[in-house]
Formats: C-alpha cells, sequence, structure tokens
C-alpha cells in the first residue's frame, strides 16, 4: 500500500495523478518500480515498448515462461490502483515464493506494461500489444515511437499470464468478498468522430438557418447513452470554443463495450446510421473513424480452475464475474492462456482519483497469487 502511495506520487500533471505511455512520469516509474523488482531477486530490463520486466529464470534447462502483471500506464486524474496494483502484487507475490524457497519449473516474468488506458493515442493495450506481437500497420502509422515492433515476443516462450486488479465494479463489494475470479473481458471498439458545420454569430445567424455542430453532437451523445449497450463519449472538442461563436467543429470519441462482440458491432452500426441522419438534418458533415477494436475474451478454464482453488485454500467463497473493464490479459490472449483474480474497491470507483482498497483485501490477492504460482509449479514439474 506504500509503494501504491509512492507510485501514486509520480505523476505528468502537477495535482493529479496522470502518467501516460512514453512520457517522463512513466519512465520515473519503471525506475522505481524496476528497483523494487530487484530487491524482490528479479533481473530487470526494459522493453523498446517501455514494459518493465523483471524476471527470475528457473534452473531448468529449457524452461518457457509463466507471465505475471498488469499496466503501469494511468488515465488522467486516475487513481493509484488501476494498473500498479497488479505489478506491484506480483512482485509481492515473488517475495513470498522466495521466502519459501519455492523452485519453479518455469521461468516467472513479471510485466509492467507501458500502455493500457490508451489515453496518449486513445488506442489501447499499445504496450501489451507489441509484446504479443499483434500491432497493426494502421497502429503504427498512428505513433510515433516506431521502435516499440521490436517488442515482440516469441510466443512458443510462454506457459500463460496472469493478472491481478481491482474489480473497478461493485459486485465484490456487494458479495462482501475480498477477490474473485473473471470469467471473461468484455471486448471493446473507439471511435472518433467529427461534425463539420458553419461557425457563425451567436447573435446574428437564425436559429432555424444554423448548421451548429455542437447541436449536432449533442445528439449523437444522447444516441449512445440509449444505444443498448455499454456507450461512453468521454472526450468532445469545440471548435472555435468562444460563447460568442456558433460552435462550427466538434470532435467526439466514443467508446463501446460489451460481453457479446455482435451485439456491440450492431450497436455501433446503429449509432452510425443515426450520426448521418443527424448530420443530413442538419446539413453537417460527419467524419466517422473507427480507431480500434478489441474481441471480447474468455479467460483460460484451467488457470482460472487454479485461481479458484487458491482462493478456496484460503477459506473463501470463490465468486466468478465478467469485467467490463480491458486489461492486458486481452491483449496478451493472442499468444497465451490468460486468468484474472479482481480485488474488491470501494464503491466500484475507478478512474478517478477517489478509487480505494483495503490493505486486507490486496494481502489475500498476494497470498492467492504465491498460492496459484506454487500450484502451477507443482502441476508442471
Ligand atoms: C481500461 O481501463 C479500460 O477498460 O478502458
Ligand atoms: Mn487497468
Ligand atoms: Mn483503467
Amino acid at each position: 500500500m506504500r509503494r501504491c502511495d509512492e507510485l501514486g506520487a509520480i505523476s505528468d500533471e502537477r495535482g493529479r495523478l496522470t502518467r501516460t505511455f512514453a512520457s517522463p512520469a512513466m519512465r520515473r516509474a519503471n525506475k522505481l518500480v524496476g528497483a523494487w523488482m530487484r530487491e524482490a531477486g528479479l533481473q530487470v530490463r526494459e522493453d523498446a515498448a517501455f514494459n518493465l520486466l523483471g524476471r527470475w529464470n528457473s534452473a531448468q534447462p529449457g524452461a518457457k515462461t509463466f507471465l505475471l502483471g498488469s499496466h503501469l500506464d494511468t488515465v488522467r486524474d486516475a487513481g493509484k490502483f488501476d494498473g500498479p496494483l497488479g505489478v506491484l502484487t506480483a512482485i509481492a507475490a515473488v517475495k513470498t515464493l522466495r521466502e519459501r524457497g519455492v523452485k519453479l519449473p518455469f521461468n516467472l516474468e513479471i510485466v509492467g506494461f507501458s500502455d493500457e488506458e490508451g489515453v496518449h493515442y486513445q488506442t489501447a493495450y499499445l504496450g501489451s500489444r507489441a509484446f504479443a506481437g499483434t500491432l497493426t500497420a494502421a497502429d503504427l502509422a498512428r505513433i510515433k515511437e516506431k521502435q516499440i515492433v521490436k517488442t515482440k515476443r516469441n510466443r512458443n516462450e510462454f506457459l500463460g499470464y496472469a493478472e491481478v486488479h481491482i474489480e473497478q465494479g461493485p459486485v465484490l463489494e456487494k458479495n462482501n468478498l475480498p477477490v474473485g475470479v473473471v470469467t471473461a473481458i468484455a471486448g471493446q471498439s473507439r471511435l472518433r468522430m467529427e461534425f463539420h458545420g458553419i461557425a457563425g454569430h451567436a447573435g446574428t445567424v437564425p436559429m432555424n438557418l444554423r448548421h451548429d455542430a455542437l447541436a449536432g453532437a449533442a445528439e449523437l451523445v444522447l444516441a449512445a447513452e440509449n444505444c443498448g449497450v455499454t456507450a461512453t463519449v468521454g472526450k468532445l472538442e469545440v471548435e472555435s470554443g468562444a460563447s460568442n461563436v456558433i460552435p462550427g467543429r466538434v470532435s467526439l470519441t466514443l467508446d463501446v463495450r460489451d460481453q457479446k462482440d455482435a451485439r456491440r458491432h450492431a450497436a455501433i452500426k446503429a449509432l452510425q446510421t443515426k450520426a448521418q441522419t443527424i448530420a443530413k438534418r442538419r446539413g453537417l458533415k460527419l467524419i466517422w473513424q473507427l480507431v480500434q477494436q478489441t474481441a471480447g475474451v474468455h479467460c483460460d478454464k484451467t488457470l482460472t480452475q487454479i485461481f479458484s482453488k487458491s482462493i478456496a485454500q484460503c477459506g473463501l467463497e470463490v465468486m466468478k464475474l465478467p469485467s467490463g473493464a480491458g486489461h492486458d490479459a486481452a491483449a496478451l490472449s493472442a499468444i497465451c492462456p490468460v486468468a484474472m483474480l479482481f480485488i474488491r474497491c470501494k464503491g466500484g470507483i475507478s478512474h478517478n482519483p477517489a478509487e480505494s482498497v483495503k490493505a486486507g483485501d490486496v494481502r489475500v490477492a498476494i497470498e492467492v497469487l504465491a498460492d496459484f504460482v506454487q500450484t502451477l509449479a507443482k502441476e508442471n514439474s
């Protein structure tokens, strides 16, 4: 918890926590977490995508590698647990295992991914997709740091990936449980759109002769709210942005999620048709751009079962729940089986500085994760 506080103070912005891909704060965060990894006996390096890697090599020749981790980037004005908690609990679990003198038949590698939130380029999972080797030409065209493709790892090396994360929802709290196992991760689409109208004088242009880009965008925001799946307009930019000018141009981001990919696709199609209708009626030009989409992912049955056993071992009821949020595990599922453990958080609040977890729950998560790795070791030796 002290480490979460310390890491939470490393920010690109004064007075609030914002740490985005490849930023100066991220470089400082990697240095600090790297030192904690070293202290836990790990060999530390940073890859070409600024992912931080801490490795515990098995004594067994030709051993494969099991991955633990989460992300070290944050949203704007973030809480201090979304991401970092998964990396720090992994380091703590390694420390526990080493103190127990556990020998592993596989290498264990902890990864602090450099970009899960996608604040910098509006595309999620840059760090983990670079690692998995699934970046597309379109991704690379968008970003400055072309060297990140070099990060791609050999998928044959990996046995699996496990991620601890705050739940970011209220289910565990409602059920009075410190941890739970994740069954699936919702798919997500990120889009960007623009309405182009005609800027004009706020006092002279009659109301019925306007082509107000913001009024059109506002209709779309409300349509998104009622599109039948989880949808959010998180960013709106209005030009020229003066109180006495009719908005001539507006850009919006749209984030759409659902456990069912087909339902998400259908909702986006319906919203696009709606946006076209709005634009036509108001005499606006519409630009509609799909920035990124990630399919929903099922967690691996075997790994999930081991998590369940470890939770039961701690004397706790095993609760299974899906994730509405995206996670690096979704990106890693392209190259290996994945599993996730959720930690209860206060009020289900996240992406907010009020994010909060209990030390006792974190202790349980570390114990469960250590037991998970130990069981995995037994089953693989
Ligand atoms: C990450 O937190 C996401 O789900 O957007
Ligand atoms: Mn996260
Ligand atoms: Mn997040």
